[in-house]
């Protein structure tokens, strides 16, 4: 796509307009989870998700709850998954930019090329809203999330809260934390770390091994994993994993020793394999975050910039790359176990149908899930 476009430019077919010289390139863009609509015009929200392959919500959740806030006020709006891959996510936007999108709002790969995307988007005189992840040195107008500090202290909570219930005797505690170019991973280690090291401190928990998964890529999690369990002859007894994807990799690779279900392990999203998961046992928590709050949240302040105004937000968060203030909205993560999986049902999240499907009809009814 990339150099399609830069053989474009050197015939000087540019000046058609993005749109016209790409088409064929933005139909794959518009692919699962997309949510898009579409065709020329510009004067629209444009929104870039990041992959659909590390997490349920990218794909399913938040496209669809975006869309539906945006429909409501409705304010027309683009949105497009960068499936991962750096030049797409790029590249979108500078069809988004050429089509004239007034606003845009991006959930980066990594903070270099997410700030390659939203220095274009400025110099356009394009309105930018960092959505979930903070683009590191990148001076988006906002910025909407969670409190991403407090989403790893339940994990670290919660690990220790498994780990007291089954008695465990000074485990070893391996982590699986999130992609190193997300700003989130960071936070989210830096708050399960606060819980972790006083247990390390105190000689109640061993230290094991802390690794990060290169874009939250759930094989390379699996490999990961499948060498920690090796290397410590299969000695861990915790797993504090930064998601529910990465949490399913350990398991998949305990279930081969039978040590599902004795060996606690965290994560985050909410996902339907999360809370099957620990219906079954083999996951101790995972972290609800009510994407339709952010997702409103965001749509909400692109609306009113859409509409020329210029919004207030709650807080703000200080980019420790630039040192600049952000304006931000950080909404409440909640702490999800076998015992309060219905608040996460209760509040539209997941369908019931879905997660209690199959084999787990019998562990949702066991469990109580209504
Ligand atoms: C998001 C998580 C998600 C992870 C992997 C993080 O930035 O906050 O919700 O699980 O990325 O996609």
């Amino acid at each position: 796509m990339r150099s399609k476009m830069v053989a474009l430019m050197a015939v000087g077919l540019l000046s058609l307009g993005g749109t016209a010289a790409c088409t064929d390139d933005k139909s794959d863009a518009a692919s699962p989870g997309g949510g898009t609509t579409r065709g020329g015009g510009g004067g629209k929200v444009g929104v870039i998700l990041p992959d659909t392959t590390t997490s349920q919500r990218w794909g399913t959740d938040d496209p669809k709850l975006l869309k539906a806030a945006f429909d409501e006020a409705d304010v027309p709006v683009d949105i497009q998954n960068a499936q991962g891959d750096k030049a797409k996510f790029q590249s979108i936007a500078d069809d988004m930019i050429a089509d004239g999108v007034k606003v845009l709002m991006t959930v980066n790969l990594d903070s270099g090329t997410g700030k390659a995307v939203l220095d274009k988007a400025k110099a356009a005189g394009v309105k930018t809203i960092d959505y979930d992840r903070l683009t590191l040195n990148g001076g988006a107008d906002y910025y909407v999330s969670f409190d991403n500090v407090v989403v790893g202290e339940l994990q670290g909570r919660g690990l220790v809260k498994c780990l007291e219930a089954q008695n465990a005797v000074v485990p070893l505690v391996a982590d699986l934390n999130g992609s190193p170019t997300d700003n989130n991973a960071t936070q989210f280690k830096l708050g399960y770390e606060s819980i972790l090291q006083p247990k390390y401190d105190d000689g109640s928990f061993i230290k094991g091994p802390d690794q990060s998964v290169t874009d939250w890529d759930n094989k390379e999690a699996g490999a990961v994993f499948t060498e920690m369990w090796q290397q410590t002859d299969r000695r861990i007894r915790g797993v504090l994993a930064a998601n529910d994807g990465l949490g399913n990799a350990a398991i998949e690779v305990l279930k081969k020793d039978k040590m599902n279900g004795k060996v606690p392990v965290t994560g985050q999203d909410a996902t339907v394999q999360g809370l099957q998961n620990i219906l079954a046992g083999d996951q101790c928590m995972t972290v609800y975050k009510p994407i339709k709050k952010e997702a409103e949240a965001a749509a909400n302040l692109a609306i009113k910039l859409y509409k020329g105004e210029r919004p207030t937000a709650p807080k703000r968060v200080k980019d420790p790359e630039s040192g600049a203030y952000v304006p931000a909205v950080l909404l409440d993560p909640t702490a999800i176990d076998k015992k309060n999986i219905n608040v996460v049902i209760k509040d539209g999240f997941v369908d019931k149908k879905a997660v209690c499907a199959g084999r787990f009809a019998a562990l949702c009814r066991a469990n109580g899930i209504k």
